[in-house]
């Protein structure tokens, strides 16, 4: 049997990663190998320079194809930006079949009855993802082909973003001469590397909280209820302390990964840090209490401002399953226990799962997204996404260039 080759491609702000599996018998996915180089082009999932993010992405596909020996045409990319948004919609058939059951037909019927929202001009539907199907008035149905009946309703969230920034982000994954499998919400993709089925049937949050932005998704009864992003993340922290430090953002981010802490009261009384000064004038000892109450005020602002957020979205859920943080910031010394305080729930971090092979390459939480990216692709299995993006017609292929220079 042949083994199918997938590919997940996350633009991130900081960093773009192409992870590259294979789907064996079985249904096992085994890493065979990676590419990651900083971001550029890019911030907070929105295209700002198409040729040097499409550089980037070629750069990091001739990597992964490296080390896996095995060339990426196909790969499956995760989407992100503030302009994602996300509604909770509703979709009702009548059973059409003769012998009065349930087809696979209805159930997509009322999936495009669900998705039939009107969208404001400039929008375009990402994800119509089902929570669950009332069936003849019966909620909690998970798979309805089959049952008799006479109404089928399907509950469904939809999932939209941009038009144009969408567009943008394609275009470049063509640019970089590679075709596009499908498109990923960031955090959907996360949230399938890192949470538990049970987590998603009780009611959970997934924080991805990244450098620029923070993606989250709020599962409740096994589905999707919203997602929405924020744009902060710990690329703030890291400038907050430059500032409060006066030091170099370099230096900021250094201190930040080894003397950071969450909150104030985590770092202990008599433990000092050496912070290099501006311009090359001498280091100063600054008290490692001081550095985490700078970073403490961010961390707050995020969890304040998601709480908020939530709030709004009208999810009244009480999220047994709590939260879970992953995301490069969801390293941060002590950052799950200040979550914690802020939210009112237990929090835990979720560390990218699921995968064999060189599933070490992937194993921190900055790579949740990319991981997840994998699983969905391995269950879309469908053809190609056709996308309006114009690209690879006029235009002079960037992949092809990068791979002349570095071949
Ligand atoms: N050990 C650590 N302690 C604190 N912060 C860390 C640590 N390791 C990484 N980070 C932070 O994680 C962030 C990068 O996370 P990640 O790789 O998930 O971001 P991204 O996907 O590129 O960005 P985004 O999702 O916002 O577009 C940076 O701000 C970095 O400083
Ligand atoms: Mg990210």
């Amino acid at each position: 049997m042949r083994k199918e080759l997938l590919a997940g491609l996350d633009l991130g702000t900081t960093r773009v990663s192409l992870v590259v599996a294979e789907r064996r018998v079985g249904g096992e996915l085994a890493v065979l190998g990676m590419g990651r180089s900083p971001s550029s082009g890019l911030r907070r999932g929105v295209v700002l320079d198409l040729e040097r993010t499409a550089q980037a992405i070629a750069a990091v596909a001739i990597g992964a194809e490296r080390m896996a020996g095995t060339e990426v045409r196909r790969v499956c990319l995760a989407v992100s930006g503030d302009h994602i948004a996300s509604e909770n919609s509703r979709g009702v058939v009548a059973v059409s079949g003769p012998e009065g059951e349930i087809t696979a037909d209805d159930v997509a019927r009322a999936m495009e009855a669900a998705r039939a929202v009107p969208l404001p001009p400039g929008r375009e539907v990402i994800h119509v993802l089902p929570r669950g199907y009332v069936v003849d008035g019966y909620r909690g149905v998970r798979d309805p082909v089959g049952m008799a009946a006479g109404r089928l309703e399907v509950e469904a969230n939809i999932v939209t973003g941009a038009a144009a920034s969408l567009q943008n982000l394609f275009k470049t994954v063509h640019l970089a001469g590679l075709s596009l499998q499908d498109a990923v919400l960031a955090a959907v993709a996360s949230a399938e590397a890192v949470l538990e089925p049970a987590e998603k049937e009780f009611g959970v949050i997934l924080a991805d909280i990244g450098g620029g932005t923070t993606d989250v998704a709020v599962y409740d009864g096994g589905g999707l209820w919203c997602a929405f992003v924020l744009p902060l993340g710990g690329d703030y922290l890291t400038s907050d302390l430059a500032v409060g430090l006066r030091t170099p953002v370099s230096q900021a981010e250094k201190i930040k990964r080894e003397h950071g802490w969450a909150m104030a009261e985590q770092a202990a009384e008599d433990a000092w840090v050496e912070v290099p000064g501006m311009g090359g004038s001498g280091p100063r000892q600054v008290p490692e209490k001081l550095v985490a109450s700078i970073l403490e005020a961010r961390v707050e602002e995020i969890f304040s401002l998601l709480r908020s957020r939530l709030e709004r979205s009208g999810y009244r859920g009480f999220s047994p399953g709590g939260m879970v943080l992953t995301g490069g910031t969801a390293r941060l010394r002590g950052i799950t226990a200040a979550a914690a305080k802020v939210m009112g729930m237990p929090v835990r971090l979720g560390l990218p799962r699921g995968l064999t092979g060189m599933s070490d390459l992937v194993g921190e939480p900055g790579e949740a997204t990319a991981v997840g990216l994998l699983h969905c692709a391995a269950r879309s299995r469908g053809g190609e996404v056709q996308r309006r993006t114009g690209a690879g017609r006029g235009w002079r292929r960037i992949g092809d260039l990068v791979r002349e220079l570095l071949n």
